[in-house]
C-alpha cells in the first residue's frame, strides 16, 4: 500500500518556482519538479546557476534580498508557498532539515556539543535529557565518529573541521526529518572523508526513508548517491532524469559537457 501511494502521489511538488535577488535578474526561473517519498535527487551545475538558491527557496530561507517572484511548493499535504505567501512554520528542522558546506562552523563555540545536541533533540521530541543524550550518542556513532561521548563533552574548538561537519550532519539526521536538503555538505572535507560521510549519510537516509536533495559539484558523487540527477544552468533546471539515463544518454549539451569532465563515468557512456 505504502509503495503504491509513494508511486502515485507526489511528495514534494515544485511548480514554476521563480526567485530573484534584484529586480529583473532571476536566479531561479520556472523550476518545476516533483519528488517521491524517500527519493534522493542530486543537483549539479555550474557555479552561480542557482543550486543554493533552490535549496534555500525550498526551505523558505532565502538570503536577504532574495524574493519569490512566483510559483508553488507543496510538501505532502502542506502548501509551503503559493502566491508568494510563505508557510514553513513547524516544518523547518523537524520535517525538512538542511545541511550546508559549513554547517559545522555554526556550532555554538561557548556551549558543549552535548548541550546543543540535547537541546535540538528535545525541541523536536518529548524526551528526557538522558534519552536525548542516548539518541545523540547513537547518531554520532552511526556517523562513525569515534568516541561519541567525548565529542559530546567537547566544545567546537576542540574538534577538527571534519568532526564538526559530521556532528552537524548527525544532528540534522537525529531529528529524523522526512526531507533533508544538503548543499555541498562535504565539499570542505578531504576527498576520503567526503566519500565516507556521503556513504554514512546515504545509509542514514535509507534506514529512515529520508528523502534528500543533494547539491554537489561532483558528478561522480551525484551518480553514486542519487536516484535522479538534475542539472542546473543559468537559473534553470535544464535536465532531470533517472541517474542511469542521464549518465548514459544525456539530453542537454551542458550535461554532456559535465559528464565529459568525469573520466570515471566514461565507461557508462555511449557517445553519440
Ligand atoms: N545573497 C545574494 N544576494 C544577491 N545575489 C545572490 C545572492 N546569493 C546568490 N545570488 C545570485 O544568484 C545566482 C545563483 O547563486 P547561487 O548561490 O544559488 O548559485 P550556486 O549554483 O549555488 O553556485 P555555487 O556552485 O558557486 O555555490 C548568482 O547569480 C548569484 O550571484
Ligand atoms: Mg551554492
Amino acid at each position: 500500500m505504502m509503495q503504491l501511494r509513494a508511486e502515485t502521489t507526489p511528495w514534494l511538488e515544485v511548480k514554476d518556482l521563480s526567485v530573484s535577488y534584484k529586480e529583473g535578474i532571476p536566479s531561479l526561473r520556472d523550476i518545476s519538479f516533483s519528488m517521491k517519498q524517500g527519493e534522493i535527487i542530486g543537483i549539479v551545475g555550474e557555479s552561480g546557476s542557482g543550486k543554493s538558491t533552490l535549496i534555500r527557496a525550498l526551505l523558505g530561507l532565502l538570503p536577504v534580498g532574495g524574493q519569490y517572484s512566483g510559483g508553488e511548493i507543496t510538501f505532502r499535504d502542506w502548501v509551503l508557498l503559493r502566491d508568494s505567501q510563505q508557510n514553513w512554520r513547524g516544518m523547518r528542522g523537524k520535517r525538512i532539515a538542511m545541511v550546508f558546506q559549513d554547517s559545522g562552523s555554526y556550532l555554538n563555540p561557548i556551549r558543549s556539543i552535548g548541550s546543543q545536541y540535547v537541546e535540538a533533540i528535545r525541541a523536536h521530541f518529548p524526551m528526557s535529557r538522558k534519552e536525548a543524550w542516548g539518541l545523540a550518542v547513537r547518531t554520532l556513532a552511526r556517523m562513525e565518529l569515534d568516541d561519541p561521548e567525548r565529542v559530546l563533552h567537547s566544545y567546537a574548538s576542540q574538534l577538527s573541521g571534519g568532526m564538526k561537519q559530521r556532528t552537524a550532519i548527525a544532528m540534522a539526521a537525529a531529528l529524523e526529518p522526512e526531507l533533508l536538503l544538503a548543499d555541498e555538505p562535504t565539499s570542505a572535507l578531504d576527498v576520503t572523508t567526503q566519500n565516507e560521510v556521503m556513504s554514512q549519510l546515504s545509509k542514514l537516509c535509507a534506514d529512515k526513508g529520508t528523502g534528500m536533495i543533494l547539491v554537489t559539484h561532483n558528478m561522480a558523487i551525484a551518480a553514486h548517491m542519487a536516484d535522479r540527477i538534475g542539472v542546473m544552468l543559468d537559473s534553470r533546471l535544464v535536465e532531470l532524469g533517472d541517474t542511469l539515463r542521464v549518465i548514459s544518454n544525456p539530453e542537454h549539451a551542458y550535461t554532456r559537457k559535465l559528464l565529459d569532465a568525469v573520466p570515471e563515468l566514461e565507461g557508462n557512456k555511449h557517445d553519440q
